[in-house]
């Protein structure tokens, strides 16, 4: 199977892939809404209100449950599927790529739309066909299904086996990356080669809402110890964010995070913050390298 990807797309080929359909499509806007965790009404009305104050980045997968209440709060919400920049994932429990492939369709009725912005392989658990189900998703962009394709929790090794191996056009990398997190080689190989980064669990899972070094720089700028947390992120080239909010005031509390101006003394402060702390690591995560 990864014979079969290579020859489809050698690395120059994916990478002409890659910036071809970013021409035709924009980037994701660099806040979006996570909503692991979120199920059932509460869901529906969380990511309606988050339409209503502007959020068009919509972050679900198939493990999360969601899916039909999102599709309903999109329809609802009487926006243009167009202006919505709507990511899901395929779930790796999923036993073969023909698995994959045919979730993905159930997925996408549960959404209620014929094409995600953007597809992801969730994890790339062990004994996964990785190889299969990136071509799996390389058919669903090739028919329209998914507009881009990419992989999450990819540690920078099989990061470098989906690029340079198989050849994938990868769109971007979603991993944890917060201000207790260092993911530099990980941040740097994505810009060697045009890809974003996507930084999920942006608030250490709330915890940096209540952080004393992050409050201190926030109350010398008025604001937020999450604002700070998300603003030192939004203000990193190639690098997009998904926080989750359920509640409305945090919404837009995260959304004025980019009016808040961090300077070299809140970076250095930020930058000596310890860098080991992961807070999603389950049973069937990869050796981080
Ligand atoms: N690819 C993956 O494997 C993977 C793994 C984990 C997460 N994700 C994605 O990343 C998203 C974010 O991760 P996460 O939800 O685990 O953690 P997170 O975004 O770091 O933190 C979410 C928590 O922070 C709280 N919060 C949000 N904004 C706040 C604010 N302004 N002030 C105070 N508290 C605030 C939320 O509370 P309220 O909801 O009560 O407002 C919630 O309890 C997920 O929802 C999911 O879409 C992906």
């Amino acid at each position: 199977m990864a014979r079969l990807v290579r020859a489809r797309y050698a690395p120059e080929q994916a990478a002409q892939t890659w910036r071809a359909m970013t021409e035709a499509h924009p980037i994701p806007p660099k806040l979006g809404l996570g909503t692991f965790r979120m199920t059932g009404a509460a869901c529906q009305q969380a990511v309606e209100s988050a339409l209503a104050l502007g959020y068009r980045h919509i972050d679900t997968g198939q493990m999360y449950g969601n899916e039909t209440e999102i599709g309903a709060a999109i329809a609802a919400s009487g926006i243009p599927r167009s202006e919505i920049f709507l990511t899901g994932k395929v779930c790796h429990a999923l036993a073969t790529p023909e698995a994959a492939r045919i979730s993905l369709g159930e997925s996408l009725t549960r959404l209620r739309t014929e094409y995600l912005d953007l597809c992801l392989l969730h994890w790339p658990r062990a004994g996964l066909d990785i190889p299969g189900i990136l071509e799996m998703l390389i058919r669903a962009q090739e028919s329209g299904k998914a507009r881009r394709i990419g992989v999450a929790n990819f540690p920078l090794r099989l990061l470098r086996m989906a690029v340079e191996e198989i050849g994938a056009p990868i769109f971007c990398n979603q991993v944890e990356y917060h201000v207790l997190l260092d993911q530099t080689s990980i941040l740097t190989y994505l810009r060697a080669h045009d890809m974003m980064l996507v930084a999920h669990v942006p608030l250490a899972q709330g915890r940096l809402a209540e952080h004393p070094g992050l409050k201190a720089i926030a109350d010398r700028h008025g604001s937020t110890p999450a604002q700070v947390a998300l603003k030192w992120l939004l203000d990193q080239d190639g690098v997009a964010a998904i926080p989750k909010a359920g509640r409305t005031v945090s919404q837009r509390e995260n959304l004025a995070a980019f009016d808040v101006t961090l300077d070299d003394a809140d970076r250095a402060v930020i930058a000596s913050l310890p860098k080991d702390q992961r807070f999603v690591n389950p049973p069937f995560a990869p050796q981080w390298d």
